[in-house]
């Protein structure tokens, strides 16, 4: 599908709610490119990390922000991520800095320093972007916006298949992270993972990739057809 004018199309949801996959695919159809807010969030909690500046320090976290060189190439599935030119793309993936990346993006200092930089991203359109807050407050005119959700025990699920563990016990701990991400994510008052009024709410519990694919494209072609 090709669409004359370049959309701005927004996707919100929970971690595990299938963002990133839809978001690429559907990219790769319309020839946008998906941009994953999210991995700025990762990359600048990393940096927190290696420099030990304290996840709970909203302006050093800012500052840190302002001169870290985070860059999001678009690849097929998901981004390649560049932290001050450093190819961190698998390490903003591990556990400790996906929790750190919750806890550093509550900060609203933190969310204005991404939130600029995410609109300046998305400027020319002809993106899809994916996170928490992109059509409440990074693209609130965005052209399209979808809130995925799903069940928590299938998110949990896709999150374990995802990271190939298999004992009891890390099972246990995957769904304990994600509950508790969850929590800091929905509840944070700078942000919060909500769905705009606008957006269409898609459930992905029952549903496979194709589906949910389809179903965002129709809604794409109904905005593109208005
Ligand atoms: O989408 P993700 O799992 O890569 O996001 C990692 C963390 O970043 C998530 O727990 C909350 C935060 N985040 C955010 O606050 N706003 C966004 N637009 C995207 C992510």
């Amino acid at each position: 599908m090709t669409t004359a004018r370049k959309l701005v199309i927004a996707i919100d949801g929970p971690a595990g709610s299938g963002k990133s996959t839809i978001a690429a695919r559907l990219a790769k159809k319309l020839g946008y490119v998906n941009l994953e807010s999210g991995a700025m969030y990762r990359a600048l909690a990393l940096k927190a990390m290696e420099q030990q500046v304290s996840l709970d320090d909203g302006e050093a976290l800012r500052q840190l922000a302002n001169s870290a060189q985070i860059e999001l190439e678009p690849r097929g599935e998901g981004n390649r991520v560049l932290l001050d030119g450093c190819d961190v793309s698998q390490r903003i993936r591990d556990a400790d800095v996906t929790a750190a990346a919750s806890r550093a993006s509550i900060h609203p200092q933190v969310r204005e320093v991404m939130v600029k930089r995410q609109r300046a991203l998305g400027l020319g359109g002809g993106v899809v972007m994916e996170g928490r807050d992109i059509g409440t407050a990074v693209f609130p005119n965005a052209d399209v916006k979808i809130f995925l959700d799903a069940e928590e025990s299938v998110r949990a699920e896709r999150r374990i298949v995802q990271s190939g563990l298999r004992s009891a016990e890390d099972t246990q701990r995957v769904i304990a992270e994600l509950a508790a991400r969850d929590q800091r994510d929905r509840t944070r008052s700078a942000s919060p993972l909500v769905a705009a009024p606008d957006a269409v709410h898609v459930d992905t519990t029952h549903k496979s990739i194709d589906d949910v694919v389809a179903e965002v494209e129709g809604l794409v072609r109904r905005v593109v057809s208005d």
